[in-house]
């Protein structure tokens, strides 16, 4: 597909729009974004394609989501870029609310996602999860979606919503795409911008470090000290806090039972300088 994709910014033509592609029998697919977009979004663009003939991609940096003290400000925005990058993969729709259209003076009510929001983020970023299950929520009323799809790079995130879907019974599937790398391994992030050259060179470690622990875990090693090695091995690599590295039930995000033959995964969070940043493995 190729031309200019249309931008949708008020809630009356989005849902005329949907309405019409759902009585002319297609599927809506939608992939939820802040932007600044990267290869791994046009492939999550790609997987809605394979299960909806309509796709629609939100871009908003949700305000709700961010601490005052993180970087929302800088957050890095570059919509004539995005919408150049979506013309290429097959979009059919832009959905651009302003904050005034999502969070209208008044605005008084939020998701409190607990079960899969426990732990691991929620212990670093309190807030994160709210602002993300209560957009989430908005954004899957406003377009009406039978299917969304999100990024395993954001795991915890991705299990929130598979719990919120589920526990309010909203009318859509959640489907979640493989995260994409570059080719040292480093997980594709909006935020690998604000990596230093020197920082962007340490940054592949996090990868090979948690891809050591899945081995090591599945070889029978024992998890907690595992743990401590790799959150060591990082420090020697050059990154600065460690705020975690887990092995944990790939489903519930809870610590395993020692004896666990659930599948799991492992998960990670540090800083390199001012940048944070996260990754994950299967075991
Ligand atoms: O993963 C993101 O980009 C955001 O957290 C999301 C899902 C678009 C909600 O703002």
């Amino acid at each position: 597909m190729s031309g200019p994709v249309p931008v949708v910014r008020t809630l009356q033509p989005l849902r005329e729009m949907v309405a019409r592609w759902h009585r002319e029998g297609s599927a809506v697919g939608l992939v939820p974004t802040m932007g600044a977009l990267h290869r791994g979004h046009l492939e999550l663009v790609r997987e809605a394609r394979k299960r909806a003939a309509r796709v629609v991609v939100s871009i908003f940096v949700n305000p709700t989501q961010f601490a005052p003290n993180e970087d929302f400000d800088r957050y890095p925005r570059d919509e004539a870029g995005d919408l150049a990058k979506l013309a290429s993969v097959g979009c059919d729709a832009v959905w651009s609310p302003e904050r005034s259209v999502m969070y209208p003076d008044g605005f008084a009510t939020r998701i409190v996602p607990a079960g899969a929001a426990e732990g691991l983020e929620s212990d670093f970023r309190p807030h994160f999860f709210g602002g993300v299950a209560t957009v989430c929520c908005k954004l899957f009323t406003q377009v009406g979606p039978d299917v969304a799809v999100f990024g395993e790079k954001d795991f915890q995130q991705l299990a929130v919503v598979k719990q919120m879907v589920r526990d309010l019974n909203l009318p859509l599937e959640i489907v979640g795409a493989e995260t994409v790398r570059e080719a040292d391994g480093l997980a594709m992030s909006s935020r690998n911008a604000y990596l230093s050259p020197g920082e962007r060179a340490i940054a592949p470690a996090m990868h090979r470090v948690i891809t050591e622990v899945a081995d090591k875990v599945r070889g029978g090693a024992d998890i907690a000290a595992t743990e401590r090695a790799a959150s060591a091995a990082l420090t020697e690599a050059g990154f600065g806090k460690i705020d975690y590295v887990a092995v944990r039930d790939a489903i519930s995000l809870q610590v395993p039972a020692p004896t666990s033959r659930a599948s799991l995964r492992v998960l990670a969070a540090a800083w390199l300088g001012k940048t944070r940043l996260i990754d994950n493995v299967p075991v």
